[in-house]
């Protein structure tokens, strides 16, 4: 809680407004008063990591345009899952300097579209040099979320992301719990391991099905729905401090009619606070696109939708915080004082 109220946390910036995990993003975002940073954390062939949701390249950059790498394009099995493109690990930093960021969903996000090819690809360093500069300005300090992303393939690959976060958040001074810093993973193994790492706040994300990559590889049953439960949130709790669900899946399912109506939520929320953990689900976004059929307006999908009645719920079923790509819109919900 930022003074009591639920943290707003940038989503790879405020990437509603400007292309995903660039300067700039994460520059808006903190301006439009989020209290946090989301950079998604992907690594280069030399070790270094940089924002990106995905390590395949070419859904976020203009690598397909480089005729000097169209060589690298290339097929692999990344998470169990085949997939075509160019790839974060196969490109030093030198070469991912020569990228360019482009929107991911043009279709959605016609306005971004006209900033592709204008922002590089940051790297975390250059991420916390950011934050570092843009703080004072602000009077206030700006959190950090980083998420590791495919840690188990990373490491298999010789490219471990753990020690190298880690070393990198230390260096930039922060070290304790008090930080504003939280590490969040889709794996659990990764976060055991950051938990013998650092003191820094770490986040148990969950996907609305499935189960973790780490724990499908080690042959185990554990699901997301079961980490969900009361005693598999105090499960959770022994390594991290709070816990990232995706929200219409657990906490707020709509109903038949696609509706969002506050008492079918589920116990997860209480079922966390009772285990000590912070709540911060994902995503809010404001994009008829991404909100339920009762809350979009007649518009195309691109237009926005009543995106204040769905944080409104959220808001009123006590979460601790939330990852969205319009910021500057959960704040004003926020400071209007409605939730709920
Ligand atoms: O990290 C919170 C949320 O961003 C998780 O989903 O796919 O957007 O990284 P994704
Ligand atoms: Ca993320």
């Amino acid at each position: 809680m930022s003074d009591g109220r639920p943290l707003i946390i940038a989503h790879r910036g405020a990437s509603g407004y400007l292309p995903e995990h660039t300067l700039p993003a994460y520059a808006l975002a903190i301006f439009q008063g989020a209290d946090y940073i989301e950079p998604d954390l992907v690594i280069s062939r030399d070790g270094v990591l940089i924002a990106r949701h995905d390590n395949r390249l070419d859904l976020t950059t203009d690598v397909a345009s480089h005729s000097a790498f169209v060589r690298r394009k290339t097929t692999k099995v990344v998470d169990g899952q085949a997939i075509t493109g160019w790839f974060s690990e196969d490109f030093s930093l030198a070469e991912i300097r020569q990228l360019r960021a482009i929107e991911r969903i043009p279709e959605v996000r016609p306005g971004n579209q006209r900033f592709d090819g204008q922002f590089g690809i940051p790297t975390l360093a250059e991420i916390l040099q950011l934050v570092q500069a843009l703080q004072p300005l602000t009077g206030r300090r700006i959190g950090l979320y980083p998420e590791i992303k495919h840690p188990s393939y990373f490491a298999g690959i010789g490219l471990a992301m753990e020690q190298p976060l880690i070393q990198a958040l230390h260096a930039a001074g922060y070290h304790r719990a008090t930080d504003p810093v939280f590490i969040q993973c889709f794996e659990i193994a990764s976060l055991k391991q950051l938990r013998q790492l650092t003191e820094l706040r770490l986040m148990q994300l969950l996907w609305s099905s499935g189960q973790p990559y780490d724990i499908q590889q080690a042959g185990q049953a554990l699901s997301y729905a079961q980490m969900a439960t009361a005693a598999g949130l105090r499960a959770i709790a022994e390594y991290a401090d709070a816990v990232g669900p995706e929200k219409n899946h657990f906490i707020l399912p709509l109903d038949s009619q696609q509706r969002l109506v506050a008492a079918n939520a589920t116990s997860l929320v209480a079922d966390a606070h009772a285990a000590g953990l912070l709540v911060h689900p994902f995503t809010f976004r404001a994009e008829n696109a991404f909100l339920p059929d009762s809350l979009q307006s007649a518009a195309e999908l691109s237009a926005p939708g009543d995106w204040r009645a769905e944080l409104k719920v959220f808001l009123g079923l006590g979460i601790d915080g939330l990852f969205t790509d319009h910021p500057d819109k959960a704040l004003a919900v926020l400071q209007a004082g409605q939730t709920g």
